[in-house]
């Protein structure tokens, strides 16, 4: 679809709702992409902090005010599920929403998390048949951990508490372990980050000891503030190949933009927006 085939009376307000908003990218981003594919006539993209207790009636204001799609963050992504109309099968595999998109009346819950992970390790690396670790259990994991089982990775699940990660395992059929301060990893050639640890304010911690890392491993991190967490550099330091956050984030609003629009998304200008809003912030 271009933006010719846009009916003219189709509703372009995208925005992205969560509490707390505030200091969201995504509007920055989205709009971005908007103006480098000259769609910005044609769509807007804003935020709008709704408190839990309101999403109910954030919903009923998408259909009424003909919103065209929602980007959904914390608390909200599980909580959406059932207030839609579908629900693609891999969000609900996942059990989360991070987009959705109203066609015609009709809002369709999808995950793009999982392509926010996916995509960036495929650039690099064939995973099927490879062994990868993947650190942590809670909601980002889990969209993790299907993409991973769906490209053919040997999967297992490290979580802190290890019920969370025998569940997740079970429902992906992968392996599980605990997480601990002598977990080992040698053993896995691909290793996501999908806990919140080394986020700021907390950029001291680590998942794991710095002594774990080797040449040779490809070493993907979730958190994305600060750009360089204590992993990644004590991964780079022992000759590791590493990812920084910010792909996961720019990858899952790249398909957010897609679905929204039709059109392929801007990915490099999309990266330069983000580092030049992460510079000035
Ligand atoms: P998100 O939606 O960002 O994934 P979440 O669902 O709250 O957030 O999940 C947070 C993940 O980080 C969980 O796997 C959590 O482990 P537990 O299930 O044991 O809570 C992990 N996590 C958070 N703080 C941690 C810490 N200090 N050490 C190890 N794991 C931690």
């Amino acid at each position: 679809m271009n933006v010719a085939e846009i009916p003219g009376d189709a509703p372009l307000i995208c925005l992205v709702i969560g509490d707390p908003v505030a200091h969201s990218l995504s509007p920055l981003l989205h709009n971005r992409a908007y103006q480098v594919t000259g769609l910005s006539s044609r769509y807007t993209y804003t935020a709008a902090r709704v408190r839990a207790s309101d999403l109910g009636a954030a919903i009923h204001a998408v259909r009424t005010l003909g919103v065209r799609g929602l980007s959904v963050t914390v608390p909200h992504k599980c909580a959406i599920v059932p207030l839609l109309d579908e629900v693609s099968e891999l969000a609900s595999r996942i059990g989360a929403v991070n987009t959705v998109v109203n066609e015609n009346g009709k809002l369709r819950g999808e995950n793009t998390d999982m392509s926010g992970v996916i995509v960036p390790l495929r650039q690099r690396v064939e995973l099927r048949g490879l062994r990868v670790a993947l650190l942590g259990a809670g909601g980002a994991a889990r969209a993790a951990a299907f993409g991973l089982v769906s490209e053919g990775a040997k999967l297992t699940i490290f979580n802190r508490t290890i019920e969370s990660a025998v569940k997740l395992a079970k429902e992906c059929q992968a392996e599980a372990a605990e997480l601990g301060s002598n977990t080992q990893l040698n053993q896995f050639q691909v290793v996501v980050n999908a806990t919140s640890v080394g986020m700021t304010p907390d950029s001291s911690h680590a998942p794991v000891a710095d002594s774990v890392w080797s040449s040779g491993q490809l070493v993907f991190d979730l958190v994305y503030t600060p750009r360089e967490t204590r992993m990644l550099r004590a991964a780079q330091a022992a000759g590791a190949s590493v990812i920084y956050g910010e792909e996961m984030f720019l990858h899952q609003a790249a398909k957010q933009f897609e679905i929204f629009t039709g059109v392929p998304a801007p990915i490099d200008e999309m990266r330069s927006c983000f580092n030049s809003c992460r510079r000035s912030t």
